[in-house]
Order: C-alpha cells, then sequence, then structure tokens
C-alpha cells in the first residue's frame, strides 16, 4: 500500500515537476510538505513522536519511488530520514521529544553535518572544534557538501572535543541553524540533484548548550557509523528509485521508436540492454530488502547494507548510461529525462561513503568474519 500510494504521488507531484527542480535549481518546497503528510519524511519514527511508525523496508521502499520521480526530493527525504535516525537511537526522552516531532511533517526539514572540506571518506579526522566553556560547548570550523543546508531548522554535528583522541574524541551535538555565529557558504553548482541545497556550513564562536550533546561526550564517530548504515539502505532505494526509471524510459521508448522498418525493441542488441538493466535492478532490490529486513529484526547489518548501496548505486550509473544509448541522441537532450538521470545518479556513489568506501566496509566486516 505504502509503494503504491508513493508511486501515485511521485507520478502526479515530482515527475511532471522534476526537469523544473533540477532546471531551475528549484528546492521542491510544495512536495517536500506532501510527502510529511504522507509520513515519508519521518518513515521510521514511531507516531508518539509524530512518525508513522513503519520499518526500513518501507523506508528503502519509498526512498526508491519518490527518487523515480525526483532523485532530489529523494534526498532532501533521505537525510531528513538519517537525522531523525541519529537523534530517535541516540537522544534522551527529552531531546526526542524536542528535536523530533517538528521534523516529522515536512514543514520543517534537518540536516546532518558529518563531512569537512578536508576530510570526507576520512570521516574520523574531524577538524571542527568543540571547546567546553561553562555550560556550553563554542563550536569552531567548516562543514562541507552539506545537503538541505539552505533550508534546515537544525542539524547534527560531528565535532571534536578532543583531539588526542581522534575519532573516540569526536562529539554529536543537536544545533540550531539560526544559532548566532553559524553563516552558510554559496550553493554549489551541481551536477544533478539540482533541486536540493548544498553547501558549506561555517561556525564561528558558536555557542551550544552542554545538554545539546547527542548520545554522550566521544561517541560522536560510532553514532555517524551507525546511523549511516541505516542512511545506506536508504541511499540503495534511492539508485533503485533512478534505475528503476532509467529502465522504464528505455523500454517505453524502444518500443515507439522505427528503426530499419520495426521498433528498436525488437533489435536484440537492444534487448541484452534491457535484460542487463533489469538484473541489476532485481538484484540490488533483494539486497536493499534484505538489508532493511536485517536492520527491522535487529540483527547486523553494516556488511549488507553497504552491498545494497554499492551494488543499487552502481546499477543507477549503469542504467542510466544504458538509457541514454537506448534512447540515442534524444538520450543526450533535456527534452526527455535521461540525461538527468545520469546526472543524479552520479552522486549516489559519492556520498553516504563512496563506492571504494563500501567496498573497505565490505571486506573489512568479511575479514572479521573469516579471522582465524
Ligand atoms: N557500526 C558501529 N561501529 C562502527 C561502524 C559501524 N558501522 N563502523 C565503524 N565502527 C567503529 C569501529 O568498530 C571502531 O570501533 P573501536 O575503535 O571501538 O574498535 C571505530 O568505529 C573506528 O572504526 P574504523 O577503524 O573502521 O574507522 P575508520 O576511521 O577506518 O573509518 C570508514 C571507517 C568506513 C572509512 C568511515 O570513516 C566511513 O564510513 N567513511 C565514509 C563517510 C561517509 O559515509 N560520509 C557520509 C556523510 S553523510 C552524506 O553523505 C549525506 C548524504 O547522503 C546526502
Ligand atoms: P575523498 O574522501 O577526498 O575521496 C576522494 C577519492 O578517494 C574517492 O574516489 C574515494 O573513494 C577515494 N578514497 C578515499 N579514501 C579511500 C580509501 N581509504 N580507500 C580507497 N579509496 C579511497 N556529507 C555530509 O556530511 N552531509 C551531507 O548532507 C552530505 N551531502 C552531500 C551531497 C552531495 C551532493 C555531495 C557531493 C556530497 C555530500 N556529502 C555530505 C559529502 C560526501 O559524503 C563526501 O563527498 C564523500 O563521503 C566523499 O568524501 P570526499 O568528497 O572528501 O572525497
Amino acid at each position: 500500500m505504502l509503494q503504491k500510494t508513493c508511486r501515485d504521488f511521485a507520478d502526479a507531484e515530482l515527475v511532471p515537476n522534476a526537469a523544473t527542480f533540477d532546471r531551475e535549481r528549484l528546492y521542491p518546497e510544495e512536495q517536500i510538505k506532501k510527502m510529511g503528510e504522507l509520513g515519508v519524511m519521518a518513515v521510521a519514527v514511531p507516531e508518539e513522536y509524530g512518525g508513522p511508525g513503519l520499518d526500513y523496508l518501507a523506508y528503502a521502499i519509498a526512498m526508491e519511488e519518490i527518487s523515480r520521480g525526483s532523485a532530489s526530493a529523494g534526498v532532501i527525504m533521505g537525510v531528513n530520514n538519517l537525522y531523525l535516525g541519529a537523534v530517535l537511537n541516540f537522544g534522551t526522552e527529552e531531546q526526542k521529544k524536542k528535536y523530533i516531532p517538528p521534523y516529522t511533517t515536512g514543514e520543517q526539514i534537518a540536516c546532518f553535518q558529518l563531512s569537512e572540506p578536508g576530510n570526507g571518506s576520512d570521516a574520523g579526522a574531524a577538524s571542527t572544534t568543540a571547546v567546553k566553556k561553562g555550560d556550553h560547548y563554542v563550536l569552531n570550523g567548516t562543514k562541507a557538501w552539506i545537503t538541505n543546508a539552505y533550508q534546515a531548522g537544525i542539524a547534527v554535528v560531528f565535532a571534536s572535543t578532543d583531539k588526542s583522541l581522534k575519532n573516540k574524541g569526536i562529539t554529536a551535538f543537536l544545533v540550531p541553524m539560526d544559532t548566532e555565529g553559524i553563516s552558510r557558504g554559496k550553493k554549489e553548482d551541481k551536477m544533478g540533484m539540482r533541486g536540493s541545497s548544498t553547501s558549506q556550513v561555517i561556525f564561528e564562536d558558536v555557542l551550544v548548550p552542554k545538554e545539546n550533546i547527542l548520545g554522550g561526550l566521544g561517541s560522536g564517530f560510532k553514532i555517524a557509523m551507525k546511523s549511516l548504515d541505516g542512511g545506506r539502505v536508504g541511499i540503495a532505494g534511492q539508485g533503485l528509485g533512478i534505475a528503476q526509471a532509467s529502465l522504464e524510459l528505455a523500454v517505453d521508448y524502444s518500443q515507439k521508436r522505427i528503426a530499419f522498418g520495426k521498433p528498436i525493441s525488437k533489435l536484440q542488441a537492444i534487448q541484452q540492454k534491457i535484460a542487463d538493466m533489469a538484473l541489476r535492478i532485481e538484484a540490488s532490490r533483494l539486497l536493499a530488502w534484505r538489508a532493511a529486513w536485517l536492520k527491522d529484526n535487529d540483527k547486523p547489518y553494516t556488511k549488507e547494507a553497504a552491498m545494497a548501496k554499492l551494488s543499487a548505486t552502481e546499477a543507477a550509473t549503469f542504467c542510466s548510461h544504458q538509457c541514454i544509448q537506448v534512447l540515442g541522441g534524444m538520450g543526450y537532450v533535456s527534452d526527455m529525462p535521461a540525461e538527468r538521470y545520469y546526472r543524479d545518479a552520479r552522486v549516489t556513489e559519492i556520498y553516504e561513503g563512496t563506492s571504494e568506501i563500501q567496498r573497505l566496509v565490505i571486506a573489512g566486516q568479511i575479514l572479521k568474519e573469516y579471522a582465524a
């Protein structure tokens, strides 16, 4: 039912507008509010905190259907859910009551600030500092590539409270984005995902009360890693959405386009492409749903989430590339969405951990499993 609801919503509200969000770099404000009404801005948040109380399988499915309509709307939703997962799993009761409900409706959105100009993959090397001063911490530094930075009302910010402890000195803070001393860099001019904002966030002597520490001093890196395990199930869903949209467009076009006297879908070279696309999508979808099922059943799923993210985002790149090929010249112009799918797909292999980092995570887990 959720899948159908999201698909109908995407067909009615996202598919017709996705090119405009992309071309005009437009934040889809109205659609995000409607997504809040559908419950997808806070899929796994229990009803007592304002969410629909669904699970990560539902999240993977919703991310696929929304991203099939507009990958920009998908990433806005994904980062909001990433923030909510961190607060839900590591917040005190007081923090959950204060910092979850306003971000479940789509009226206000959140962001997740881990990366910095000097360290993205090496997330444990945070150089943003948080120094204790009485009942507050003073934050200084620059976060980079922050999705939703221009719209977000709240952030979870990862900063070092003790550099000598390296990743064990990182602490997570809940920081309202209107706090004095916070400023935003220019909006990044991106290849894709242009309906979502991405920018640096600069902290200059930002005072954050000590009650806003999330999950305890020094536990920030593990909070980030555990939250990203869940987030990667969502980005797998996003990759699937882009891949599925690419497949549907390629199939539809191939049945209508006539070359050498018959639809190109009759050509075996085109059929091979359709088969390869469908195969990667089905395999990735099973990986994503399996990772979600493991999480929902409280079983370890770090490796499976990384596999799902890697497979589905590589499927997105592959399928959007093949889609352009099936469309020929029409694939290369913005009259058709194929070139947007291709541009949107590309970053899914970069954010929430690059494909190289997913391989490191997968290999690390396998080597542990087989350790003598
Ligand atoms: N769950 C729980 N604990 C974990 C963990 C996990 N998934 N991964 C690591 N840890 C723990 C380890 O067990 C270890 O704990 P101990 O010291 O107690 O043994 C500790 O964390 C350090 O682990 P590592 O030595 O493996 O850490 P590392 O410094 O080598 O880094 C990494 C590992 C996988 C490369 C990690 O830095 C990483 O994931 N990098 C990618 C960063 C990333 O994904 N950023 C995304 C930003 S958000 C974003 O992009 C938003 C968006 O989509 C739009
Ligand atoms: P680097 O870490 O410099 O990596 C460069 C290259 O080296 C990559 O190919 C990488 O795979 C490779 N590499 C690095 N280390 C290794 C290694 N150990 N082994 C093998 N290869 C390696 N971050 C946030 O915190 N919040 C957000 O909301 C957010 N949104 C984003 C939105 C967009 C549009 C983009 C582009 C990025 C976003 N990010 C966000 C940042 C994103 O997570 C990082 O870009 C990503 O983790 C990679 O970091 P980096 O760009 O510093 O690349």
